[in-house]
């Protein structure tokens, strides 16, 4: 091998590797900043739980697909299940069993126990779900498949 090839050869090995080194940390950067492609997951109806799970004045928030849902029992016995991401900004509520309402904590958000915006800045009500009792399952469907 002579002393020119040598060096070529060289000079080739240098560049490939150093390619490769920036491949290496552009490919995960690019791969970070492009979201996977993820088909929205087509459900209409979810068990919530059994009816122990749910005392009264309890809630559990579930997803059904990407939607988080706010199932909850109120201090009567009967069941609510609403959307339970605030029409506001997009922040994930709460029920408050003590006044039996449904709170933001983002911007102090208020909801009635139907789902209505009563005070604070949400502009609309919380999406509606149906809820129903089989056997001992709660069952939760899209409004307009029920
Ligand atoms: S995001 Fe809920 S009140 Fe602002």
């Amino acid at each position: 091998m002579t002393k020119q090839s040598r060096r070529t050869f060289l000079d080739w090995l240098l560049r490939g590797g150093l390619t490769a080194w920036f491949a290496s940390i552009i490919y995960p950067v690019f791969k970070y900043m492009i979201p996977p492609d993820a088909p929205e997951l087509n459900i209409s109806q979810i068990e919530a739980g059994t009816l122990s799970d749910f005392p009264k004045g309890s809630s559990k928030i579930i997803r059904m697909g990407r939607t988080p849902v706010i199932v909850l029992r109120k201090k009567k016995g009967d069941f609510k299940a609403l959307e339970a991401t605030c029409t506001h900004l997009d922040c994930t509520v709460q029920f408050k069993t003590d006044t039996e309402q449904i709170w933001c904590a983002c911007h102090n958000g208020f909801y009635d126990v139907e789902g209505r915006n009563i005070s604070g800045p949400p502009p609309r009500p919380l999406g509606q779900f149906n809820v129903t009792l089989k056997d001992d399952k709660v069952i939760i469907t899209k409004k307009d498949l029920a």
